[in-house]
């Protein structure tokens, strides 16, 4: 692999990973001087039996705590300004996330407001972040949206139909406690969901133009465990062996887009997410669909290596041979083999199109893209999917 010799930043938080990480929270809480910290989470979430050893954990290092659960799934601007009021009327010192992506985001979004004043839409864009968030200490419940390692963020704006990203060094979390029990009792639909959204961001970041000999080893490496645990249907409750790897994967596949950058995929699915409130790793399986077979000329080298991971015959030497098997296999990843996955099984139109490619157009995922498409290119991107 070639290794390139110009200026690179990385940023990865601290991470601890291994069942029953997250009783760690409380030794974090004190290492950081936090006495008093928000619990951004959700009701469901907070129900369940594993919450109590973190609980306990804080409550033996002596931090106290308010419980904040007012998050809704792609969350809301007005859901992060809540968290903020709550954060600061309670002088809180800290903030303890335990959640999948919707929760860690609101969190990121309730530290960036806590800590510079505005509103959330202040902050939209890249580098915007003046001021470092308080501590920020993150149980992930779900494998895919690896907020727990990225400096993203995505929040949504629900009267103009829009989500926003917030890219920040500042975003990236203090430490992640990377735990396979949370995950245990977890629906199939969130695991499939969650798994894509993991394979889709290892993918955008090895493809990205931002990628680099680090981020391509971890896009790799994420894209081998993935090949190894699909399809994701199927009941994993009694498998901490199975929840381990898609974490680990999820991780590293984090920390790949990162440092790396997305494409088109996010650029699309963030689009379908706002307008249709779909979850985010559905959107995004929905559109890779249309988005490999018209990035694959841009990248044929490193596509041509997915396929090989993916168990894709490596004697195949037609290109449009090779997108089709391994369209075979993300649908086979999903469990729905041979059946393309549409968006108008989730409501969408002809009449959607344009307002669709008009946010695709504008999201920052698409300068990483290895093929700027043009509205024309978006259109037809999108028809194909519907
Ligand atoms: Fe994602």
């Amino acid at each position: 692999m070639e290794m390139i010799r110009e200026h690179r930043k990385y940023v990865i938080p601290e991470i601890i990973t291994g069942d029953n990480s997250r009783m760690y929270a409380g030794r974090y809480t004190r290492n950081f001087h936090s006495d008093r910290v928000l619990i951004t989470t959700d009701d469901n979430i907070f129900r369940q039996k594993w919450i109590r050893e973190i609980l306990q954990s804080l409550d033996e290092s002596g931090t106290e705590y308010v419980i904040f659960t007012d998050i809704e799934e792609n969350p809301r601007d007005y859901n992060v300004m809540a968290g903020a009021d709550a954060y600061l009327s309670e002088e809180c010192t800290g903030i303890l996330a335990i959640g999948g992506g919707s929760v860690l985001d609101c969190a990121k979004g309730i530290g960036i407001v806590a800590a510079n004043g505005g509103t959330i839409m202040d902050y939209i864009g890249v580098d915007l972040v003046r001021n470092p968030m308080p501590p920020l200490i993150c149980v992930p419940t779900t494998a895919g949206s690896a907020a727990d390692v990225s400096q993203y963020a995505v929040i949504c704006d629900p009267a103009k139909k829009t989500k926003k990203l917030i890219i920040s060094k500042s975003l990236v979390p203090d430490v992640s406690l990377i735990d396979t029990i949370p995950l245990m009792t977890q629906p199939e639909t969130v695991t499939i969901n969650s798994g894509m959204d993991a394979f889709t961001h290892a993918i955008e970041a090895y493809v990205s133009n931002g990628s680099s000999h680090f981020s391509d080893m971890l896009a790799l490496e994420s894209i081998k465990i993935i090949a190894g645990l699909f399809p994701f249907s199927g009941d994993y409750t009694n498998d901490p062996g199975f929840r381990f790897q898609s974490l680990m994967a999820s991780m590293y596949a984090g920390i790949a887009f990162s440092n790396a950058g997305l494409g088109l995929i996010h650029a699309m699915s963030h689009a379908i997410g706002a307008l249709f409130d779909l979850p985010h790793g559905l959107a995004s399986s929905i559109v890779m669909q249309s988005v490999i077979p018209y990035n694959y000329s841009s990248s044929n080298r490193k596509y041509r290596k997915i396929a090989d991971i993916l168990g894709v015959s490596p004697d195949l030497f037609d290109d449009e041979k090779i997108v089709a098997a391994m369209f075979e296999k993300i649908t086979e990843m999903r469990g729905r083999p041979d059946d393309l996955v549409t968006l108008s099984e989730y409501g969408a139109s002809a009449d959607d199109i344009p307002y669709l490619v008009a946010h695709t157009a504008s999201d920052p995922c698409i300068a990483t893209n290895p093929r700027i498409p043009d509205v024309d290119d978006l259109s037809r991107l999108f028809e194909r999917v519907l």
